[in-house]
């Protein structure tokens, strides 16, 4: 059967953060292939992208501005870029844990309080939170500032509401880019085990979500956090008790 709906954004304006590569590259690879007319930016260099660094509030208006004029009204923004530190508690440096949360949470605030009035009633805002801010993940800066995303997406589901703009974030689990490429192989292969569905995540795994939640498919589903995480924060913790006791061979 043909899909009803092959372009489901079809002529929508949609702003996607951190889209050089990774996830961001993916997201805004597929919004485009669904119809949106992607606005792609990132802090670093890449093609189709323009440059922007999410912490520099004079950037975001430069951003509005220009796409008011050229566009009126947009349809969509991505708060995807962020950045993970994985120092643990006893380590963290007051201004690594403070640079974090500057991309990861105020990133996201500059994004919503510039390109919001830009927005109508229909308007959709995804933020790409992470499995960290489902569970207590050992970087403390990185866990930290993506529980503050959490709080600050509610917020802003309340807030926009009434004006008909939904915010939800999504949570990926492990996906492959650079930035697991440069985690320990030992915290690949524990997110393995963690991970009921037994593989690792992909950019498009996520991209496909955040495209749904960017659609009318989700018009009713705003203020929620969304796990792309093949399962991993599902069981709260006790994969490894169920697996302790398939191991063992353990009478039911
Ligand atoms: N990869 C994973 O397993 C995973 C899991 C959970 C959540 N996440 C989150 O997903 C998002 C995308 O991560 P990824 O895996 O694609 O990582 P990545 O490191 O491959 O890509 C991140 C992108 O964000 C950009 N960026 C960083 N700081 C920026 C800034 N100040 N302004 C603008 N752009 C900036 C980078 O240049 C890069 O292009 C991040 O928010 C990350 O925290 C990733």
């Amino acid at each position: 059967m043909s899909d009803p709906h092959p372009q489901p954004l079809l002529g929508r304006v949609i702003v996607v953060t951190g889209a050089a590569r990774g996830q961001g590259a993916a997201q805004a690879k597929t919004l485009t292939a669904h119809g949106a007319r992607v606005i792609a930016v990132d802090v670093s260099e890449a093609e189709d992208c323009r440059l922007l660094d999410v912490t520099d509030q004079r950037a975001w208006q430069e951003l509005t501005d220009e796409l008011a004029c050229a566009h009126g009204h947009i349809h969509g923004l991505v708060n995807n870029a962020g950045i993970t530190w994985r120092a643990r508690l006893a380590e963290v440096q007051p201004e690594d844990f403070e640079r974090v949360h500057r991309v990861n949470v105020t990133g996201p605030l500059l994004g919503m309080q510039h390109l919001a009035p830009l927005m109508r009633s229909g308007a959709s805002i995804v933020n790409v939170g992470s499995s960290a801010a489902l569970t207590a993940h050992y970087p403390v800066a990185y866990t930290s500032s993506k529980w503050a995303l959490r709080g600050l997406a509610r917020a802003a589901a309340l807030d926009l509401g009434p004006r008909g703009i939904r915010v939800n974030t999504v949570h990926p689990g492990f996906i492959e880019t650079e930035m697991t490429a440069s985690a320990a192989p030992a915290f690949r292969e524990a997110n393995l085990r963690e991970t009921p569905l037994g593989r690792t995540g992909t950019v498009d795994d996520v991209a496909a979500v955040v495209a749904f939640l960017l659609s009318d498919a989700s018009s009713f589903i705003t203020g929620a956090d969304l796990p792309v995480d093949g399962g991993l924060t599902a069981h709260g913790g006790v994969k490894s008790i169920s697996d302790a006791l398939d191991a063992a061979g353990a009478a039911p």
